[in-house]
């Protein structure tokens, strides 16, 4: 069988994903919007063969314990829809800190996907893709599509109508900008998977964000089709502090937020009111991501290296879906 790679770039949120209704398939409480980011991408090669005497998975150089069953699980997954026994090799290389909560289970889960089931011999489309890349990282669905995307939460027990579609193409808003600061390249201690199930379980307020969040959803989706920035931004920037006031009112309390991060977030409240449109979001750890138009960048970019926690930014423009390249990592 051939061998295949895919490169996959991250998304952020603009309405999150918070809390799931079947843990097993990855089925969420609520739809979400995200962007795919240009500047955050992953490449992977994968390979099945009789060469290969079990499972081999090497992420930006370093070999994966056998612990981490989430991608191992993923990979079988693949097997079993292709009907194939063969074991896999798989490299992997991001651009960006992985697991400091720059998404980078979503690019890395949806380059897996397109390239595995590529070097499977499957051949799906973007909505099977999406589907079958939501049982690896939930966000990951979203990481298939262009530009700015949907992932419908779907309501069929099995999972078939849960998929993500792009909303418009890359090309439609091409002035808008996500920059990542980076404050901390640590791993993070809870994952996000463990504080979604937490917040379903514990927190008093969850009904409230399944309350609101469609009002958010239409809100976001009628300001990307109208290019409108200022009603993006600030519902994004509200919807992100709805969902870490559920995190922080869970028990017990996850507190992605670093003293750096909640610089950050000043600095951009500040630069608004000297009359700076920029917003922030912020996902499950410490960085945070400030929207702003491309007219902007430079004077805002300039702000945030100014501050003393931020260690670097990366600038993203709204990016293509994940896509099959001919560059093979091995
Ligand atoms: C805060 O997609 O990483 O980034 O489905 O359990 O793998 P699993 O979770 P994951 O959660 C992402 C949560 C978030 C919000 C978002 O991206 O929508």
């Amino acid at each position: 069988m051939a061998k295949a790679t895919a490169t996959a770039n991250a998304n952020i949120a603009l309405v999150k994903y918070w809390g799931k209704r079947d843990d097993a398939l990855i089925l969420p409480q609520n739809s979400s919007i995200s962007m795919s980011c240009d500047g955050l991408s992953t490449t992977t090669t994968a390979e099945f063969s009789e060469k290969y005497r079990s499972d081999t998975i090497v992420i930006n150089d370093e070999e994966l314990k056998k612990d981490e069953k989430n991608i191992l699980g993923h990979i079988e997954r693949i097997r079993k829809l292709a009907g194939i026994q063969e074991k896999a090799k798989v490299v992997s290389e991001s651009n960006f800190p992985v697991a400091a909560g720059l998404a980078s289970s979503a690019s890395g889960l949806a380059a897996l996907t397109v390239a595995a089931a590529e070097a499977a011999g499957l051949s799906l489309h973007e909505k099977e893709l999406g589907i079958l890349a939501r049982q690896g990282s939930g966000s990951a669905s979203r990481s298939i599509c262009e530009g700015f995307v949907e992932w419908h939460k779907g309501v069929m027990p099995d999972g078939s109508d849960s998929f993500a579609e792009s909303i418009v193409r890359k090309n439609y808003w091409p002035e808008f900008r996500m920059i990542a600061t980076i404050v901390s390249t640590e791993k993070k201690k809870t994952g996000s998977r463990a504080g979604m199930k937490q917040t379903v379980e514990t927190c008093p307020f969850y009904g409230g964000w399944l309350r609101t969040v469609e009002d958010d959803l239409n809100i976001i989706r009628k300001g990307i089709r109208s290019r409108d920035f200022a009603l993006v931004g600030s519902t994004a920037e509200a919807n992100c502090l709805k969902m870490h006031a559920l995190m922080m009112t869970t028990k017990p309390a996850i507190l992605y937020w670093i003293p750096e991060t909640v610089e950050v977030m000043h600095a951009v409240m500040a630069m608004r009111e000297q009359g700076i449109e920029a917003y922030f979001t912020i996902d499950g750890g410490p960085q945070v991501k400030v929207m702003c138009l491309q007219k902007d960048e430079r004077e805002i970019t300039k702000r945030l290296l100014r501050l003393k926690g931020v260690q670097k930014t990366i600038l993203c423009k709204p990016g293509d879906g994940a896509k099959l390249v001919n560059k093979h990592l091995f």
